[in-house]
């Protein structure tokens, strides 16, 4: 299994090299990530390309014996490419033309951004096309950010005639009639920014009064972006077209359509950075997530502290065993390698703090540097058993960034509407519950699965009513929540009534929705206990479905909160409010049982359950997040693969605070 992180010897001597590589042996580290950031040393002006420092840094790493993930360099341009190309600067949403600095920094539908940046990935794939220790190429790093330049308004414009032929159509999807905001020619389309159709409001939320083109916008700038990074991704297929390509994802990023780009890259790989006080489950859920973009197939966990993470408020030490945890549990769900950012600490500017391998001590006597050591014996120790696993889940998740994009442009019902709230209810539940989940596209299929959650799916793209009931009717269980099926892929609302073409699938009518503020609750009865109401309450009548629980208070009292519609031969649930874990828990039980899912494994609350299958074997992960020891009982026979012991059938495993156990299942 590959092991390692992002290495800067940019920033040091050679003899540092040398002690670093050193280092990195005795840790057991295989592989480093070079040249993430080193685009203004490796060409110093227009014409000339300069690699001589990195041919002496790949050279080391090679005699070492080492891999390596080699980066393009493009996250950050040089100053004097800015200097002399100022269209490469970005503009920022309130008109101000960025100058040189920071990182991210490249207008992506520059001219000069889209002839340097691809140039310099053919550069370094034709220099090193016979070098034959390069795992991947990383292409740039963490795409995002926004631009709002006369650029990328221009390719706006043309993005919106490939995808709307008419100035018609464009109006229609906007629905310009609204504000008389009517376009007669393509050229008095501007984009949606603070000198346009957005504003910050009281609260400081920027929002916006056209939803459709800035729904647009959100497309088009992540198609932007992936345009660039399938610039590089040609570049560099013509010289070394067997290296698999990716560019490190920061999962539940926002800004870029992940499910449409991951189609274009070669693996995935992403970032993990979770606050000190993140719950194991919103992490485990960025993984499914990442793993969920390409098939279900196994990534790459491309960064993680090895303890602190400087940018959050506090640099919280990662606890003694926490980093190690944090390793499995990637591993666990799908990881095909671990890497640290950063190997080496810097010594200047905003990183100088960041956690690092080595440390600015810099010798391996620290406590950072014997757990990392530690972590690399254990996955030499179990070297590629995991490798291309799979998780056996029977239920999906389906996550849509449109969908998120809509359901927050909103303009009501509550400000407090979060979609990944809404996912998280559901996911940490199913989590709790020990239940795997996949979580899938708008594009995948349904049929795989047993039991399926759609939750907040405001934005029902045209057609997908069509794949749900299909499912539905031949057997699916489908779970839906509040304020869904209100609208299509232009947030055009469906009329007819609420959830629109889902209606007849949900058999039931959703007249009005209560936005309950903050501090304010109903309640309501199901599986006989009372649960709270809270954020939304949708005034739900039946036509067809059955009611599991009606409201307690107010003037809709005795309504229906939750339902079950049987529909050909299966079951379409929805849940017309937003509850607690516990809700949601007891409601999942019941669904994943008449769906015919059983937990992967019993085990005590704080300790997650893990499986990945291949050829080999299976595998099962516990995985201790409390402080507390914690015991296990064995369901089967395993091998535990640290200790090479066999656990009988209803044997108690013991885990220790922070503890992990890697068993194999014994045939
Ligand atoms: C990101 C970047 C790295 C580094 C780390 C620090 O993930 O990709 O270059 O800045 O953050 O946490
Ligand atoms: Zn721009």
């Amino acid at each position: 299994m590959l092991y390692g992180g992002d290495y800067n010897p940019e920033q040091w001597p050679r003899e540092v090299w040398e002690e670093d590589l050193r280092l990195m042996a005795q840790a057991q580290i295989n592989i480093v990530t070079l040249n993430v950031f080193n685009w203004a040393a490796l060409q110093p002006d227009e014409e000339t390309y300069d690699f001589s420092k990195l041919d002496a840094v790949m050279e080391l790493v090679r005699t070492n014996g080492m891999k390596v993930c080699l980066a393009t360099s493009t996250g950050a341009h040089p100053a004097w490419m800015a200097k002399r190309y100022p269209d490469i600067l970005r503009t920022e949403k309130d008109g101000r033309k960025r100058k040189f600095g920071g990182r991210h920094n490249s207008c992506p539908n520059s001219l000069t951004y889209r002839k340097y940046a691809p140039k310099l990935a053919a550069e370094l794939a034709k220099r090193y096309q016979d070098y034959e220790n390069i795992a991947a190429w990383h292409v740039s790093n963490e795409y995002g950010g926004e631009c709002y330049c006369e650029n990328c308004e221009k390719a706006f414009r043309v993005w919106l005639k490939q995808k709307y032929k008419t100035i018609e159509e464009v109006n229609r999807s906007f629905y310009t009639a609204f504000w008389g905001h009517t376009f007669y020619d393509w050229d008095e389309i501007v984009l949606p920014d603070l000198l346009s159709e957005h504003f910050i409001d009281d609260t400081g939320r920027e929002r916006t009064m056209f939803q459709g083109i800035s729904l647009d916008y959100k497309r088009f700038f992540s198609d932007s972006l992936l345009e660039c990074f399938r610039l590089e991704y040609d570049a560099i297929k013509r010289y070394t077209p067997d290296v698999p390509v990716t560019t490190n994802l920061m999962a539940v990023y926002k800004g870029l359509d992940y499910q449409k780009w991951a189609r274009s890259m070669d693996f995935v790989s992403w970032d993990n950075y979770p606050a000190p006080d993140a719950h194991p489950s919103a992490v485990a859920f960025c993984h499914d997530l990442m793993r969920g973009l390409d098939g279900q197939k196994p990534f790459v966990l491309m960064e993680q502290t090895p303890s602190v993470t400087n940018w959050l408020p506090y640099s919280r030490l990662k606890r003694p065993g926490e980093m190690r945890l944090l390793s499995w549990q990637a591993v666990a769900h799908g990881a095909d390698a671990v890497q640290f950012f950063q190997i080496r600490r810097s010594i200047g500017a905003c990183e100088k703090y960041h956690g690092a391998v080595i440390d600015h001590a810099g010798h391996a006597d620290t406590r950072v540097f014997r757990e990392t050591a530690q972590l690399g014996r254990e996955l030499e120790q179990v070297g590629g058993l995991f490798l291309d696993g799979r998780t056996p889940a029977k239920a999906a998740l389906l996550f849509d960034w449109d969908n998120w994009w809509a359901v927050e442009y909103s303009a009501g019902p509550s400000v407090r509407i979060k979609y990944l709230d809404a996912v998280l209810d559901y996911y940490q539940a199913a989590y709790a519950l020990h239940v795997p989940m996949d979580i899938i596209s708008t594009q995948d299929a349904l049929e795989p699965y047993q039991a399926v959650i759609t939750p907040l799916l405001y934005m029902v793209k045209r057609g997908y009513e069509k794949k749900l009931q299909d499912y539905v009717r031949q057997g699916g269980n489908l779970v839906v929540s509040y304020f869904s099926g209100i609208v299509d892929e232009h947030d055009l609302v469906d009329t007819g009534g609420y959830p629109g073409r889902m209606r007849d699938l949900l058999g039931i009518w959703v007249e009005e929705c209560d936005a309950l503020p903050q501090g304010e609750q109903n309640a309501f009865s199901c599986f006989g206990r009372r649960h709270p109401a809270d954020l939304l309450c949708d005034l739900t009548h039946l036509e067809g479905a059955r009611a599991l629980g009606a409201y307690e208070e107010d003037f809709y009292a005795g309504m229906p909160a939750v339902t079950v519609h049987t529909y050909g031969e299966g079951n379409a649930y929805y849940v017309g409010t937003r509850s607690d874990q516990e809700f949601y828990r007891m409601f999942l039980e019941r669904v994943f049982s008449q769906a015919g899912i059983q937990p992967l494994h019993r085990a005590p609350s704080g300790v997650e359950v893990c499986v990945r299958e291949n050829a080999g074997g299976t595998y099962l992960f516990l995985l201790n997040h409390t402080e507390e020891t914690k015991t296990v009982l064995l369901e089967r026979e395993y091998e535990e693969l640290l200790e090479g012991r066999t656990y009988r059938r209803q044997e108690e495993i013991v885990l220790e605070r922070k503890g992990v156990r890697l068993l194999r299942a014994v045939e």
